[in-house]
């Protein structure tokens, strides 16, 4: 087979990857647990062909990328290629379920679906530990889309250690995920300068001496299905990673010295206090937050209609607003789609 199409789902980390001790491998400074979106996916069809001078990568139904993507997806080939002993270049066309600036990370599930698909289209056949080994070295939170359901990556000092594996199936646990994108504007520090500065926190060795801790409670809360422990777990896990990000003193972008990032927008803020104030009414709902504005709000699947009216009903409080929303339940792993 020279050709293969695969499928990733993005994840949502419920404990955070934030810190790295190696970034050229992506080796990160503890472990995390997130679930696979089965509402945010990345398709992609890799073509290995002879008469091809170079590699060219495509977005489905747009056709240009950026010159960096592209050479993020070259360079990522380059260690499919290394294993298969071959030096063909590739077609690669992909295409995202999710729109652009969602504040999803399609870097999870397109280098997810990256690796699947090479690796079927160059007949490597690999386990999904060395699946997720090399979707890890494209994007970190990769590693955690290769798995199904929902998912812990393993920190380790040499990169054939740090891989992800199943807590449990995408059956296990009827939990979603309501995502509320509030802003479609680009972020000003990438999740890459992220991971960097947060050593720059005071704080860092403390959520480092805690993490322990809270990896061990949250993958119990998930086994139990104990949504009470989880979501407090979650929130306060989202709140300490903020509170790293907003106290990661940079002069990163500008040269200007900044005392941290902030991802949030107002919108980001009103609806933290809002879920909240929404638990003290009765709703069964807790929020997490990536490296963005975007909020997670986590809730059992039978709560999706009552979350969703409180959503809407504050966001027309004020008519500037223009939120969308984007419902998850947990899904698969990485996977080959057969070819019609
Ligand atoms: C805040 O995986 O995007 O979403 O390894 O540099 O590609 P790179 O970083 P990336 O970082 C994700 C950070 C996060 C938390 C998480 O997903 O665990």
């Amino acid at each position: 087979m020279s050709q293969a199409t695969a499928r990733a789902h993005a994840n949502l980390a419920f404990v955070k990857y934030w810190g790295k001790s190696d970034h050229a491998l992506n080796l990160p400074l503890n472990n995390s647990i997130s679930m696979n979106l089965s509402a945010a996916y990345t398709t992609t069809t890799v073509n290995f062909a002879e008469p091809l001078r170079s590699d060219v990568v495509m977005i489905a139904d747009d056709g240009t990328v950026s010159p960096s993507f592209a050479q993020r997806v070259s360079l990522h080939l380059d260690r499919l290629r290394a294993l298969a002993g071959v030096t063909t270049y590739a077609q690669v066309t992909t295409e995202n379920s999710f729109p652009a600036a969602t504040g999803f990370a399609s870097s999870a599930s397109g280098f997810a679906a990256l690796t699947v698909a090479a690796a079927g289209a160059l007949d490597l056949s690999l386990s999904e530990r060395e699946l997720s080994i090399l979707s890890r070295q494209g994007s970190g939170s990769a590693s955690r889309s290769v798995p199904a359901g929902f998912v812990e990556w393993y920190a380790a000092e040499t990169s054939s250690d740090s891989y992800a594996e199943q807590i449990a199936p995408p059956g296990h646990w009827d939990i979603i995920d309501i995502a509320v994108v509030v802003s479609s504007r680009e972020k000003d520090v990438s999740s890459s300068d992220g991971h960097r500065l947060a050593l720059n926190s005071p704080f860092w060795d403390a959520r480092l001496a805690a993490l322990p801790t809270t990896l061990e409670q949250t993958r119990t809360a998930i086994l139990e299905r104990d949504f009470t422990v989880f979501g407090h777990l979650l929130e306060s896990e989202a709140m300490a990673l903020h509170t790293i990000a907003m106290t990661s003193a940079h002069g990163a972008r500008d040269g200007a010295w900044r005392s941290g990032i902030y991802y949030w927008t107002p919108d980001t803020l009103d609806l933290l206090i809002a879920v909240q104030n929404w638990r003290a009414d009765g709703l069964t709902v807790y929020f997490t937050l990536d490296a963005g504005p975007t909020v997670h709000l986590i809730c059992p699947a039978r709560q999706e209609a009552v979350v969703t009216n409180a959503v809407r009903k504050l966001e027309r409080q004020r008519p500037d607003r223009k939120w969308s929303l984007l419902v998850s339940h947990p899904a698969p792993g990485a996977h080959i789609i057969p070819l019609d």
